[in-house]
């Protein structure tokens, strides 16, 4: 495994717990028997934590380094496959719940994405959508995308709250839940996770403070 899989899994690991418990507050009641589908899985984060609260999770990435990575630890009830978010690999109306944790940013047409989510959710059915949020001005926002940008090339654009909604909306969705937080991020920890080195380590690490915050956005919609 290299160094950057190794840091991924062990942020992974650590905010398990965290995201399990968010989790269960934010899609309560769940029977215990959904369908689910963790769009952008990665290494599974989403897919792991709701694992054990549902009947079975797929998840789909375009990586197959991630896919293979999120296989090696995959609870019971899990399966991996590869496809495109914004083309994905399932007919209309095949999950209860379909989410999606910090992949919007990482995408061109983060509209098709949400379309897309919609479009597998059967009717009835919820979508989760967590992402880091870009801020409401838009200067600031721009340097937010400049500096995650330098940490990693397959950034793309924060969506600030306002985006995802209209994309929720979009697709008459309605939020039944919505929360957003604020969380602490360690810079040096933040490139470790990134497999930034040398050089371009210390240009990125320029860019931001030691410590600094961001804010995640957590939406609950419903599929009428
Ligand atoms: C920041 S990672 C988040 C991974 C995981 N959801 C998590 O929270 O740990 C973004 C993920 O989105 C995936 N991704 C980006 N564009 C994609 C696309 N068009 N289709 C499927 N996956 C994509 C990447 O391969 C990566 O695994």
């Amino acid at each position: 495994m290299t160094d950057r899989a190794e840091h991924r899994r062990a942020l992974q690991e650590e905010r398990h717990a965290d995201l399990v418990a968010r989790l269960t507050r934010l899609l309560a009641p769940l029977s215990g028997d959904e369908r689910v589908l963790d769009v952008g899985c990665g290494t599974g984060a989403l897919a792991y934590a709701l694992a054990p609260l549902v009947g079975e999770v797929v998840g789909v990435d375009a990586s197959e380094e991630y896919l293979a990575l999120a296989r090696e630890h995959a609870p019971p009830g899990c399966t991996f496959v590869l496809g495109d978010a914004a083309a994905l690999p399932f007919p209309y109306g095949d999950f209860d719940l379909v989410g999606c944790l910090r992949v919007l940013h990482h995408v061109r047409r983060p509209e098709l994405v949400v379309a897309e989510m919609a479009r597998v959710t059967r009717p009835g059915g919820r979508l989760l959508v967590v992402d880091q949020l870009g801020d409401v001005d838009p200067m600031r926002s721009l340097e937010l995308d400049r500096f995650e940008r330098a940490r990693d090339a397959s950034h793309t654009r924060l969506l600030p709250d306002a985006d995802i909604r209209g994309y929720l909306d979009a697709n008459d969705l309605v939020v039944s839940a919505n929360e957003i937080v604020t969380e602490r991020r360690d810079r040096e920890r933040y490139l470790d996770v990134a497999g930034l080195e040398g050089e371009a380590r210390e240009r990125v690490a320029r860019m931001a403070p030691a410590v600094f915050e961001v804010e995640m956005g957590w939406y609950v919609a419903r599929k009428p």
